[in-house]
């Protein structure tokens, strides 16, 4: 008899960016993310006891067979085989869909992976509750920044000296330990390219481990990433604003200066940044940026001025927007 599990799973953007990693995908450095509600993946599993001893599966990407996600699936699983023993003599077949849409040049492997993940765990336990730590610890395996999505609100993955419990095995929830403020943050993500990334992430993480800064970078997160967990304490927008964007200009500054060498911005990163910054200066509002390994821009505010936001998007952002597109996220 076939039975079936469906979850959701949430992407999340890094406020203090993970770039860099060793061993078995273990972070050189800590980092911390909001976990966003309307971009998500929703994947089915439909499993039933087959008559070999092998994980038989297959694959779909919004109703098409995808080779390629297969493969790297099953390398995933194969690679961390001893995991995963209780889907040996299972035919499994997964449904993965996108909230967002696949030429929105946003990355998805941490929603997808983490999606995938709280499914197979369920078929380890059936009913009884899901331990999420083991899922944070079982997707960062898949992809790093997976082990981010499994909490809501924020999280933080990677030690830390002021949190005896965070752990570069897994990622922890810090939810409960921020100002209400920060529950309230939109994340409107400004769509400047759909194309797909040029630059794995697999690639550059890489590009760190002969990076010349590598370890001003790893010491400039780690105190980032104390820093931060003050600011959201205390519910300080203004040390907020100044670590999510020096953060995402060092990713990319990052970027720029490894051999070889990665431009992601584009013009209109740049144009919708410029006009981002000269809008706070003139209304004092605390808006801010930050950006994924790619050229979209994540535009960051409080509720408490998403009014005057959404008329500054429509008003000027827009027009900088690939197809005009953004998308209106929340943590
Ligand atoms: O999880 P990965 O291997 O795709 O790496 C994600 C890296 C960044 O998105 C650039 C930063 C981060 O912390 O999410």
């Amino acid at each position: 008899m076939d039975n079936q599990i469906i979850k959701r799973s949430p992407s999340n953007i890094a406020i203090v960016k993970y770039w860099g990693k060793h061993g078995n995908q273990l972070p050189n450095n800590p980092s911390i993310s909001f976990t966003l509600s309307n971009c998500f993946t929703e994947t089915k599993v439909t499993y039933k006891e087959a008559s070999h001893d092998d994980i038989s599966m297959e694959f779909y990407f919004e109703g098409k067979e995808n080779p390629a996600f297969k493969s790297k699936i099953e390398k995933f699983l194969n690679a961390n085989e001893q995991y995963f023993t209780f889907l040996k003599g299972l035919d499994l077949k997964i449904e993965s869909y996108n909230s967002f849409p696949h030429s929105s040049g946003i990355a998805s492997s941490a929603s997808s992976m983490s999606a995938l993940i709280m499914c197979l765990l369920e078929i380890k336990y059936k009913d009884s509750v899901i331990d999420l730590q083991e899922a944070s610890f079982l997707s960062r395996l898949a992809s790093g920044s997976a082990a981010r999505s499994v909490y809501p609100v924020m999280t933080l993955w990677g030690e830390t000296a002021s949190l005896s419990d965070s752990s570069n095995e897994y990622a922890i929830p810090i939810g409960d330990m921020i100002h209400p403020v920060f529950k309230t943050y939109h994340d409107t993500i400004l769509i400047v390219s759909s194309k797909e990334k040029s630059v794995s992430s697999r690639a550059g993480h890489s590009l760190m481990d002969s990076h010349p800064m590598a370890e001003m970078r790893y010491a400039t997160a780690r105190k980032n990433t104390e820093d931060l967990l003050t600011i959201l304490k205390q519910g300080d927008l203004e040390g907020f604003i100044r670590i999510a964007e020096e953060e995402a200009n060092q990713l990319h500054d990052l970027m720029a200066t490894s051999t070889p060498s990665y431009t992601l911005k584009e013009p209109n990163t740049i144009n919708i940044i410029n006009k981002i910054l000269e809008f706070r200066k003139e209304t004092g509002l605390p808006v801010c940026y930050t950006l994924d390994a790619g050229p979209n821009v994540h535009l960051l505010y409080p509720d408490s001025c998403a009014e005057q936001v959404h008329k500054f998007i429509e008003e000027v952002l827009k027009d900088y927007c690939f197809e005009n597109k953004y998308i209106n996220d929340k943590v």
